[in-house]
């Protein structure tokens, strides 16, 4: 997978966990098995401290992003591994705006790492395409756009009602995002880079994407730079996904062109992210959500949690542990050691527990 420590690798870590809601309190206890047993393998320390911020507190106690939280998470810890929020009691999703967005926006993660990577070519729909073919790394901006919550109702519940909803886009922002993708490229190796907007009817917002994605690429003469319209983008991933190599888009658009990456790689059941900030506490998550619809089952995929951890190992620069993660859900994947949304019978713990095995066997003297 690609580079994305920006930490130095020192021997100890704090990892704050924060499972969440549904399917997020499952899988992120196999990942945090899976996290302990690399950690005893290679005689590392990994400190973990659980939140159990989410619905259940939310409707309990009325809280949902305590105070002082974000002060606590920046100061006292290098990472957070994150679950999933969102519960049909809460039909607002206010705790999840509160804890998930609030966590992005307040410790300033601008960079929505996605990357959409075909781990065995059976997991894909798509017709004739191998591991090589669907590799890329999404970038979605995480601090601005139409996520910022600007806006509001005018007449509400009236036949005269309005709605405003705000895209905000400030030069920084889309400035540092861009500059971060073809950074990416260029310490990784990779050739291509793609910016996707709607400049053709967003004619403000995303001109500024227009005007900044211009002059950054100048900086990057060796790297092929490439613009799509975001409706472009969606037609043309599936129609030949090894065109990209690194995507960068908007907070929005991102968060679409990465469920529909997922699923040309196997479904949401795998795709891990990392939300980051160079340099400061990130966090790390799933992309898929609370699923619940499978919640309480022990069924979900925890792949996807333990290939988020893998990208915590890499933020941390523990470079062999996060690359043993990540074949050891290769190596499940071959011997279809598999929960069911991939076709397999196995539960939840029984895979956190092979993936526990996996690598503990992999750094066996
Ligand atoms: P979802 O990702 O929770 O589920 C979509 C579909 O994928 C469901 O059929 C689900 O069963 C399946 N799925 C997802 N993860 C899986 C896994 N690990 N193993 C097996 N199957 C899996 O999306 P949704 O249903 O649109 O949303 C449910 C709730 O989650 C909502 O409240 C939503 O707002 C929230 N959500 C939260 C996050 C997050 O916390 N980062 C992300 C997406 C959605
Ligand atoms: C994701 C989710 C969130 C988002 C929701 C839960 C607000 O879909 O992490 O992809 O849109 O960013
Ligand atoms: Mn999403």
């Amino acid at each position: 997978m690609a580079n994305l420590s920006l930490r130095n690798g020192g021997a100890a870590a704090r990892i704050a966990v924060i499972p969440g809601d549904g399917i997020g309190k499952e899988v992120t206890p196999e990942a945090l098995k899976v996290l302990r047993a690399v950690a005893a393998a290679t005689k590392r320390s990994l400190e973990f401290v659980d939140f159990d911020w989410g619905a259940d507190k939310f409707l309990r106690e009325g809280v949902s992003l305590p105070a002082g939280a974000v002060e606590m998470l920046r100061d006292e810890f290098d990472a957070i591994l994150f679950g999933a929020l969102g519960d049909p009691r809460v039909p607002t999703n206010q705790h999840a705006a509160d804890i998930l967005l609030g966590l992005r926006f307040k410790l300033d993660l601008y960079v929505n790492a996605r990357p959409v990577e075909l781990l065995d070519e059976r997991l894909t729909p798509l017709r004739d395409r191998k591991e090589k073919d669907v590799r890329i790394m999404v970038l979605r901006e995480n601090t601005e756009g139409l996520y910022v919550g600007v806006g509001g109702f005018f007449k509400k519940g009236t036949a005269d009602e309005i709605a405003v909803q705000e895209d905000v886009n400030s030069r920084k922002g889309v400035e540092r995002i861009i500059r971060y993708a073809f950074e990416h490229a260029r310490k990784n190796g990779l050739k291509r880079v793609c910016m996707s907007d709607k400049s053709n009817a967003m004619t403000f917002a995303h001109d500024l994407w227009q005007r900044v994605f211009k002059e950054v690429r100048q900086e990057y003469p060796e790297i092929d730079s490439r613009h799509l319209y975001i409706d472009t983008l969606a037609m043309e991933i599936v129609r030949d996904p090894r065109q990209f190599d690194v995507i960068v888009t908007c907070n929005l658009f991102g968060d679409i062109i990465s469920d529909l990456g997922a699923q040309l790689a196997g479904g949401l059941g795998l795709a891990p992210s990392g939300n980051i900030h160079p340099g400061r506490t990130s966090l790390f998550e799933p992309v898929h959500g609370s699923a619940p619809n499978i919640a309480g089952k022990g069924i979900a995929n925890p792949f996807g949690s333990v290939l988020t951890a893998g990208m915590l190992l890499e933020f941390l620069g523990w470079k062999a542990e996060a690359a043993a993660l990540h074949s050891g859900v290769k190596e499940a994947l071959f011997k279809n050691y598999l929960t069911p949304d991939l076709g397999g019978i196995k539960k939840t713990t029984e895979v956190g527990d092979w993936l526990a095995e996996f690598v503990s066997k992999a750094f066996a003297p």
